[in-house]
């Protein structure tokens, strides 16, 4: 069996190095070797070395860039995964494939299900969307993890911008009335890999296993709750900040605007996953501890 990943180096591309190496012999792509952009390399490199499953960790994600290059967004989003859909399903391979809570509009009062009717409000949102329904269209077989507000120990995101910028600045505001579930890069690959050893040593499961599933952590918070907890944590391990987090104020979404709308809910329903896969879905505070641990002790 022979596992090929694309983005080899992104927030989750970098953890599923470590979660799929040992399942079965791996070929991780980066940019480099494998660029979503460049539809003849990405076909070769996909026929040369003819894997039993895709795992498509690349993306443009860059969601606030990606209302003025709309057409990168869905020629890397959507075009290259639509190439990457057809060609598994001629090589009858698994398609593992990441998708966002930023396909909904963010208005239902509860936490979104997979059967719940998507309705992007940014241009990174509706990329996404057309690159799971080319999957679908494709009929290839395919898992899309649908997840939210990633964090890993390497990359850029929003737990380590907030940790710098407590160390920088006496005064941080951050919006509160957006909704959702910080999920680690870790839980993320350690779910794919545990849903591929399942998939793949189970047949009649596999028959019927193929879908769209929403994969986060358990409970839930808002961008400034989440500012809130990680810096209280690497407080608590000896960390210096200009700001302590009871002074950090909350604001509106209006009061901070970007080029790209979000979804005032980001919360998706993960039952369906761990109903189909028997996996646990801890709560988004157990891998944000980790994560401040190591910023605490490494440095950011
Ligand atoms: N980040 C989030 O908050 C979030 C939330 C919900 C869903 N997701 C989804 O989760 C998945 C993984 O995201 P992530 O957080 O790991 O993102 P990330 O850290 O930005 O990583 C994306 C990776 O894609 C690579 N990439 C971008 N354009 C490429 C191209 N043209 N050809 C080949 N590789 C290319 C990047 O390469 P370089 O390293 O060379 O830049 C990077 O390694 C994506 O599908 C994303 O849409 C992310």
């Amino acid at each position: 069996m022979k596992i090929l990943l694309l983005g080899a180096n992104g927030q989750v591309g970098w953890e599923l190095q470590r979660s799929l190496a040992p399942l079965s012999l791996l070929k991780a792509c980066d940019r480099q070797s494998a660029n979503l952009e460049d539809f003849d390399q990405l076909q070769t490199t996909l026929r040369e070395f003819s894997p039993d499953i895709i795992v498509n960790a690349a993306a443009y994600t860059a969601v606030d860039n990606a209302e003025s290059e709309a057409q990168r967004a869905h020629r890397i989003n959507a075009e290259a995964v639509s190439l990457i859909a057809d060609q598994a399903k001629r090589l009858n391979a698994w398609l593992i494939h990441y998708s966002t809570d930023y396909v909904f509009d963010g208005s239902k009062s509860e936490a979104y299900t997979e059967a719940d009717q998507p309705n992007p409000l940014s241009v990174y949102g509706t990329s996404k969307l057309r690159g799971e329904e080319a999957i679908v269209k494709s009929g290839c077989k395919h898992l899309i993890f649908r997840t939210s507000w990633v964090f890993a120990h390497r990359g850029a995101n929003f737990a380590k911008t907030m940790l710098r910028l407590a160390r920088e600045r006496d005064q941080l505001k951050v919006v509160s009335d957006q909704i959702g579930a910080p999920t680690s890069a870790e839980l993320i690959a350690d779910i794919t890999s545990l849903c591929l050893y399942r998939l793949t040593h189970d047949n009649a499961f596999a028959e019927q296993a193929a879908g769209i599933y929403h994969l986060t952590p358990s409970g839930e918070t808002s961008w400034h709750g989440f500012a809130k907890y990680v810096i209280s944590e690497a407080q608590a391990l000896g960390m210096a900040f200009q700001i302590t987090p009871e002074y950090i104020e909350p604001i509106a979404t209006k009061e901070y605007p970007l080029p790209a709308k979000r979804p005032a809910n980001s919360r998706l329903d993960t039952k369906k996953l761990s109903d189909a896969f028997g996996v646990y879905l801890p709560p988004w505070q157990t891998h944000a501890k980790r994560l401040v641990t190591q910023l605490a002790t490494q440095g950011i």
